[in-house]
């Protein structure tokens, strides 16, 4: 990221280092990581585009998350509000760049009806849509377990199955809402149709990989699942 990152404004980021990205470090969960490859990756999307501002690119997948610490279920809303409020970037961007941004941080989510309603919102959304198996099973797990805390992990497990299906298998929301050729998505959405392919199956890979993520090792968030191959698993599994 770090040659994409030198066409960056020093200023802007700067700022955008020292006084945006650390609030994230009041959520809980990888909302760091998670910031660091959105930049990483919606740098690398508009690097092959044209008339394409970098520097709004950057601004934008630093912000798109940040409503979070006000409301995680309208938090597109308020980071662009954010945004919008900032009165360092209007030293840096005209009021039509702003206003370019914070609609795209508005759109970046894939549940939205509507696709993102500039080329830079398309950016955000595709750079948004995590290829990382690992990260996905950490965050539905974290997520169901705040949300249904009453639930057995029976329920919870079952639960994650048919949320990542609903978002994930082929033609399903998050699945289109990848704007540009991505072989690597492309990767992901095959593994997930895979790994869900049955209760018993998703609940058998789910609880090894809470077994090593909970495991008391610092390697446990290192730990990456593998997913077997058709032909290795029992005949019922299939
Ligand atoms: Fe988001
Ligand atoms: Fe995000």
């Amino acid at each position: 990221m770090e040659s994409s990152l030198k066409k960056i404004n020093p200023a802007i980021r700067r700022y955008i280092g020292n006084e945006i990205l650390p609030q994230y470090q009041q959520l809980k969960g990888h909302a760091n990581t998670h910031i660091t490859d959105v930049i990483r990756r919606s740098l690398k999307i508009a690097e092959n585009l044209d008339n394409i501002n970098l520097n709004m690119v950057y601004v934008i997948a630093a912000y798109h998350d940040l409503g979070r610490l006000v409301d995680n279920e309208t938090h597109h809303l308020e980071s662009a509000k954010m945004l919008r409020a900032d009165q360092t970037l209007k030293t840096f961007f005209s009021p039509v760049e702003i206003k370019t941004m914070a609609e795209a941080v508005e759109d970046h989510r894939a549940s939205l009806p509507h696709d993102p309603r500039s080329l830079y919102g398309k950016i955000v959304s595709s750079a948004d849509r995590s290829c990382d198996i690992t990260e996905i099973l950490i965050r539905a797990y974290d997520y169901n377990k705040t949300l249904h805390p009453d639930f057995t992990e029976e329920e919870t497990i079952e639960n994650i199955r048919l949320v990542l299906r609903g978002k994930y298998i082929p033609g399903a929301y998050g699945a289109k809402k990848m704007y540009f050729k991505n072989p690597e998505f492309e990767e992901f959405l095959k593994q997930v149709d895979d790994i869900t392919s049955t209760p018993e199956k998703f609940y058998q890979i789910q609880t090894e990989f809470n077994r090593h993520r909970f495991a008391s090792s610092p390697s446990a968030q290192n730990h990456k699942i593998t997913t077997p191959k058709p032909t290795q698993l029992p005949q019922s599994e299939k």
